[in-house]
């Protein structure tokens, strides 16, 4: 708005001027109008003057020069903001991953899949009536790291076994998921690297991990489908 003002001022100064030079000249406001004559400036400069009255009055010019600069300056502003807002956004691959759905109808009794979930493995075991009831017969006094198998899977479904595939001694990944693989001790996953030994439940039962293998947050989200995450 201060360039308008000023050149409000600057045409009012230069219309007064005229007027107490022509007496019989145009008003002001002949001056203001003659600006959009295009032909030459004649003999007494009226053009001349005229084009520099409207230069100097012309508020909407400037205004829209300076609505267009001030337009320029929030779009600009605004593209560099958007990048970092993009950044604070969560990556889809990202969101992706942190929860998978997993189909179970494939799994037979007694067979097992690996699935990968936030970069680890999860076992997931299809557990014979055997397994379960070796598993929940278990004293949790034996237990290194007591914990009863009703604990670790879910009502109803207690056939399936979810957990993290990493020993939990220095981070190696158990045998126990194809049938050719040994079992250890307690049939359930043997760890090579130093020799731990994991149950049915998952849980250990020998050897130098601390704890049984982690069961990770997950539901059932229909009668044969889980959602890990
Ligand atoms: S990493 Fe499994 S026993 Fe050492």
């Amino acid at each position: 708005m201060v360039p308008y003002q000023r050149g409000r001022r600057s045409f009012v100064k230069l219309s007064m001027s005229k007027r107490v030079s022509r007496t019989a000249g145009p008003s002001p406001f002949d001056l203001h109008v003659s600006h959009q004559c295009k032909t030459p400036a004649d003999g007494n400069g009226r053009n001349e003057e005229a084009h520099l009255a409207a230069e100097i009055e012309d508020p909407n010019r400037r205004d829209v020069l300076v609505l267009a600069a001030n337009a320029f300056a929030a779009v600009g502003a605004a593209s560099l903001i958007w990048p970092f807002v993009q950044q604070m956004n969560p990556d889809a691959g990202a969101k992706a991953l942190a929860s998978t759905e997993i189909d179970l109808t494939p799994v037979k009794e007694g067979q097992a899949i690996t699935v990968m979930w936030r970069g680890k493995p999860v076992f997931i075991r299809n557990r014979t009536k055997d397994e379960v009831a070796a598993a929940a017969k278990t004293p949790v006094t034996e237990l290194p790291d007591p914990e009863v198998d009703a604990k670790r899977v879910k009502a109803g479904k207690e056939n399936w076994l979810v957990m993290v595939g990493i020993c939990t001694h220095l981070g190696c990944v158990p045998k126990g998921q194809t049938m050719a693989d040994s079992k250890g001790d307690f049939g359930g996953w043997f760890c090579p690297c130093h020799g731990s030994h994991y149950d049915t439940s998952g849980r250990i039962r020998k050897g130098p991990a601390p704890r049984n293998l982690e069961v990770p947050p997950y539901e059932f989200v229909s009668d044969t489908k889980i959602k890990i995450g």
